[in-house]
């Protein structure tokens, strides 16, 4: 069976999968985060990438996303559904809720692409949908349908960490009309454009960001944030790889 679906997110998912095997992918671009995970899921063969390891060992700034989406590409997956957790800016969204997200600002300190030169011509990708309409649609579908409270759109502003944020830089990304922030998601959306992936991300809120909560936010909050929607985050997952086409 092809495999044309990938998921990039916390080894929760992971379990999700049957008939797993551990498949070592070389890149000209160095190592992914992890051995990527073949196994079946609702029909279909899928590619599962672990973004911070299998323990957890690889913080933001270090992760390679570009060998993560080249690893996913070169075993012939056109679809990416990323999974990851937010800080919440917005105060209309609420802990817990999935975010379906629909556009970002990148305050990466770093550029992430593939074309470090061009080769036979110049490659400046079009972001006017960064996220994939087609799978945002299954998505929203899927939580609508699920009854799980969630938001159709978000506005994902991307730090680079691995440290959280000032209070000052989440009031500037308020103004700025970001919804929602984190540390992951905006490299893996570029450069999926850029190999030509469909890619599309739910995001879980697990805390209010600096500033709009009153106390000092601790890894543990994100962490416990995120068991505590793992089952329901399992469910959507493997209800939308049913319903990807090609
Ligand atoms: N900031 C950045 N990344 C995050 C946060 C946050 O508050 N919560 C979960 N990931």
């Amino acid at each position: 069976m092809r495999v044309r679906v990938g998921i990039i997110g916390g080894t929760g998912i992971s379990t999700l999968l049957s008939r797993a095997v551990e498949k070592n992918v070389k890149t000209p671009y160095g190592k992914a985060s992890d051995k990527v995970l073949l196994g079946d899921l609702s029909g279909k063969r899928v590619a599962f990438i672990a973004r911070h390891g299998k323990k957890h060992e690889i913080p933001p700034h270090s992760i390679n996303h570009r060998a993560n989406i080249y690893a996913l590409k070169s075993l012939g997956v056109k679809n990416i559904i990323s999974t990851s957790s937010v800080g919440i800016i917005n105060a209309n969204i609420r802990i817990g809720d999935f975010i379906i997200l629909d556009d970002f600002l990148d305050f990466t300190k770093k550029p992430y692409t593939f074309f470090d030169k061009f080769d036979k011509k110049p490659v400046h990708v079009d972001l006017t949908n960064p996220f994939s309409p087609k799978l945002r649609e299954i998505l929203i579908g899927v939580c609508k349908e699920k009854g799980y409270s969630f938001q159709e759109k978000g506005i994902y502003v991307n730090t680079s960490g691995p440290r959280l944020e000032t209070p000052a830089e989440i009031r500037m990304f308020n103004n700025l009309g970001a919804d929602v922030v984190g540390q992951t998601i905006v490299p893996e959306v570029i450069l999926s454009r850029e190999l030509g992936i469909e890619y599309a991300s739910i995001a879980v809120g697990v805390n209010y960001a600096c500033g709009i909560s009153e106390k000092p936010l601790s890894y543990e909050e994100v962490e416990e944030g995120m068991k505590r929607k793992e089952k329901q985050l399992k469910e959507i997952i493997k209800e939308v790889v049913g319903r990807i086409n090609s």
